[in-house]
């Protein structure tokens, strides 16, 4: 068997895998495991990617596609490719987020239950870039 076929295998147990316990498949029936988390958890299930991903564009009001691109073969979606910069820009404020609720909002000290933690909607209030705050006077 060709190095390639036998991959294909591989690949292929993975994907039923996943279908069997239910967690990695993406409602729009795209049944893949993520494959180049950079920032994120590498664990995290395809569904629980999808469900981020969702409220990252609602706190930004806008779609997959200000950060995703078309693979220009297949014409569908093609989540892993990296071409758009507001991809990579996303990734450096999800690191930004990380160390500012984990890093500095931690030293609070406040109980989790109650504390509030800065999401992208904290300051991008629904729109893709934060609009300016002016304070009344
Ligand atoms: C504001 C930018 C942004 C928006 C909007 C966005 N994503 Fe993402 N997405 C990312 C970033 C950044 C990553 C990679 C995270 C990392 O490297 O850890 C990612 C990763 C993913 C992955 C994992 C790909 C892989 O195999 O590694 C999927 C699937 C995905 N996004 C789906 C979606 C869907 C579906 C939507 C729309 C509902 C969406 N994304 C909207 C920024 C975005
Ligand atoms: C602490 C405030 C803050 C948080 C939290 C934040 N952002 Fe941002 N974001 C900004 C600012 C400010 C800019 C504009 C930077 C500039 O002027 O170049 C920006 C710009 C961006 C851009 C580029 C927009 C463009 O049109 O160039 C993307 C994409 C983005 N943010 C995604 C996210 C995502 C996804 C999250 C949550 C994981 C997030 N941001 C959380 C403040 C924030």
């Amino acid at each position: 068997m060709s190095h390639a076929k036998a991959w294909s295998c591989v690949l292929f147990a993975i994907v039923m895998v996943a279908h069997a316990d239910g967690t990695s498949v993406p409602e729009e029936g795209r049944v893949t495991a993520p494959v180049n988390l950079q920032v994120l958890p590498k664990t995290l299930s395809g569904a629980s990617i999808r469900k981020l991903m969702k409220s990252y564009s609602r706190e930004l009001g806008v779609s997959c596609s200000h950060c995703h691109v078309e693979d220009p073969q297949t014409q569908t979606m093609d989540y892993a490719l990296d071409d758009k910069p507001n991809k990579q820009t996303a990734r450096l404020m999800i690191a930004m987020l990380n160390d500012i609720n984990d890093k500095h909002l931690a030293q609070l000290g406040r109980d989790p239950r109650y504390s509030v933690p800065v999401t992208c909607g904290s300051c991008h209030l629904g729109q893709s870039t934060p609009p300016e705050y002016e304070a009344r006077e």
